[in-house]
Formats: C-alpha cells, sequence, structure tokens
C-alpha cells in the first residue's frame, strides 16, 4: 500500500497531540499527590510540636566523651527545624544554641570535592561503600588498603578533606569554612574550645591518615589533613543552621532562601546515596529502613535528613545512643518525616 507524505504528517501530528495529553493528565495526577498535601504549613507545625512535646522529657542515651569537651555540652539543648525547598522555615524548641557540626561535615567537604574534581573522583580513591564497620575503623582500612569505604567513615572522610585544593592550610580551610557558610546562610565559625579538646585526643584519626597515606589515597601531609578534618568538625552550628544545610541538598544544591547554587544538581543524587547508605554509622540500615531518608548525624548531637525535592530537616539533642547518633534527633526526626511523607520510596497506587 502506497502512504502519501500528507498522510503521515497526519499521523504524526494525531500521535504528538495523543502524547501529550496523556504527559499533562500525568502531570496533574502528579501534583495532586496525597503525599505533597501532607506538606502544609498547618501540619508541618502540629508534627514539629507533636514530636517535641513527646521527645522533650527522654532521658535515654549520654553525650559523646572520647573528646573531653563534648561532655561539658549541655545535655538538654534540643530543638527541631524543618526549611522546605521554596524557603520555608518552621522550628520548635531550641534553635539557636550551638554545638559541633562533626561528622555532619563531611557531606559537605564530599560535596565540596565533588564540584571541584568531578563524580568520579572520590568513588575512584575512597569508594561508596558502606563499611559495616565503626565510624573510626582501622580495620575497615585493611580490608582493602584503603579502598571500598566512602566519604563518611573517618578514613574516606580524612581523605577527603586532602582532595580539597589550596596552595596552604589557610586557603584550603577558607575555602571549607566558606563553603559551611553557604550552605547555612550565615558566616559560621569555629568552636575553639572543642577544636583545642578535639585536637589534643585525636591520635587514633592521625594514624588514619598515615595509613591512608601509606597506602597512597592522601597525597599531601597527612597531619596537615587530620588537622584541617578535625578544624571542619568544630565548626559550631544550631538547629536552624543545619536545617538549612539540609534544605539545600533537598533542593538540588540550591540554598533555597539565599538563592545561591552551591552544588551541581546532577551530583545530587549521589552524594545523597552515600549519605543513604552510610549517614547513620553503622545503623545506617536500620534508619533508612525506617525512615528512607538519606541522612548524616554528628557526635555533636546534630542529625540531618533530606527528602529530596521536599524538605531538609534537622535536630540537635546531644545524648547519643550505642551507635553514636542522638536519641531524641532520631526519634523525632522519623515521626516528623512519617507523617508529612517524607519518605521517598513512598508511593500511593496510581489514581488513587
Ligand atoms: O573524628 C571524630 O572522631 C569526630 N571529629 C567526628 C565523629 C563523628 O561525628 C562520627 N562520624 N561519623
Amino acid at each position: 500500500m502506497q502512504y502519501s507524505r500528507k498522510f503521515f504528517s497526519l499521523f504524526f501530528a494525531g500521535m504528538l497531540a495523543v502524547a501529550s495529553a496523556s504527559c499533562s493528565a500525568e502531570n496533574e495526577a502528579l501534583a495532586a499527590s496525597p503525599v505533597d498535601s501532607k506538606l502544609t504549613e498547618k501540619n508541618i507545625n502540629a508534627e514539629l510540636k507533636k514530636a517535641y512535646d513527646k521527645y522533650k522529657g527522654l532521658k535515654e542515651g549520654a553525650n559523646a566523651d572520647y573528646i573531653p569537651a563534648l561532655d561539658k555540652v549541655d545535655s538538654n539543648i534540643f530543638g527541631i527545624v524543618l526549611v522546605t525547598v521554596d524557603g520555608k522555615v518552621y522550628s520548635v524548641g531550641d534553635i539557636e544554641s550551638e554545638v559541633s557540626i562533626q561528622s555532619i561535615s563531611k557531606v559537605f567537604t564530599m560535596a565540596k570535592v565533588t564540584e571541584e574534581k568531578g563524580i568520579d573522583a572520590l568513588p575512584k580513591n575512597v569508594g561508596v561503600d558502606a563499611t559495616g564497620q565503626v565510624f573510626n575503623s582501622i580495620y575497615a582500612i585493611e580490608q582493602n588498603q584503603g579502598h571500598e569505604m566512602n566519604p563518611l567513615v573517618n578514613a574516606g572522610a580524612i581523605t577527603t578533606t586532602s582532595m580539597v585544593q589550596g596552595k596552604s592550610y589557610n586557603e584550603i580551610w577558607n575555602k571549607i569554612l566558606g563553603y559551611y557558610s553557604d550552605f547555612a546562610g550565615r558566616d559560621l565559625t569555629v568552636l575553639e574550645d572543642i577544636y583545642k579538646s578535639e585536637a589534643a585526643t585525636n591520635q587514633r584519626n592521625q594514624a588514619i591518615a598515615h595509613l591512608m597515606y601509606a597506602y597512597g589515597h592522601i597525597e599531601g601531609d597527612p597531619l596537615q589533613a587530620t588537622d584541617i578534618y578535625t578544624r571542619q568538625c568544630s565548626v559550631g552550628v544550631n538547629t536552624k543552621d543545619l536545617g538549612m544545610m539540609a534544605a539545600t541538598l533537598a533542593n538540588a544544591g540550591t540554598n533555597p532562601v539565599t538563592g545561591k547554587s552551591l552544588v551541581n544538581p546532577e551530583d545530587m543524587p549521589e552524594i545523597l546515596a552515600v549519605m543513604a547508605t552510610a549517614g547513620l554509622y553503622d545503623d545506617a540500615g536500620k534508619w533508612l529502613y525506617k525512615t528512607g531518608l538519606p541522612a548524616k548525624s554528628g557526635v555533636g548531637g546534630g542529625i540531618i535528613a533530606v527528602s529530596p525535592g521536599k524538605f531538609g530537616i534537622a535536630a540537635i539533642s546531644p545524648p547519643l545512643d550505642a551507635a553514636g547518633n542522638s536519641v531524641r534527633a532520631q526519634k523525632a526526626i522519623a515521626d516528623i518525616s512519617a507523617a508529612l511523607g517524607g519518605n521517598p520510596y513512598e508511593a500511593a497506587p496510581y489514581g488513587k
């Protein structure tokens, strides 16, 4: 059978019309998703208050004490902040007291190195696999000669810090601090008492850095890398800072309030994937099972969690569980995210 050119143009125009009609129907269905409809101002404020009231009196856990200054931090500090990707800030409790950012910093140094050296640099040099070992494990290094780890455990994190480009200690440090500050949307500073206390007791991290140097992962001075890492862990943050930093990750790497783009949106899924698999130390699996959220904790008592494209949430409460994660922060974030539909794995059957 012979078809004219006109027949083909009419046929394809018809096909296109059908395709675009079904696309706009899909968009309407997505916009009306029951998950997003939970994110109203009223719901968010109510869920924050509910979690705060529920866990305010909880006395489980204890401050970290392997860094002596952490033991002196007020255990009663408890604040929760949720920031939506359109920059609205919701909060409850103590959102002004600063604690040290500790391991939460590892996410942002990872992002810096990814931006400077490309998405393959970290998988190649330290890996992106959960170790299943404690965060400062030496055994994990020995298993694979410093490969097959990730930038969120100490060996990977100190190596990641060593990869930040710069000609001098100060140039590297100022770049790191400036980058963290851009995520928070204000100038952050170091808590000097925490820095001094950790610098005086970080011999294990020095050993880790030397091992990573011996296996060829750290190129420069391993002690300089350890010291800059110690300083980055001592940056002071309040719950609002952490909430904004988490929201920047949720907003594809752009601070939702200042509008500054800090991470290439194409690199965000990989960064969030590492947070999902290794963000809560060796309890990362349990956390992901319960919440589905990429997250990162620090021994200062903070936790950030990210619901991509929706919100960032943070909580601070210094007492930690046996794995080193804040007891109240975990519980509060898990409850709030569940109530607001934050789990990225959550879906409703089409049309329901
Ligand atoms: O290296 C340390 O021991 C601390 N500066 C950070 C520890 C921490 O928060 C746990 N890390 N995953």
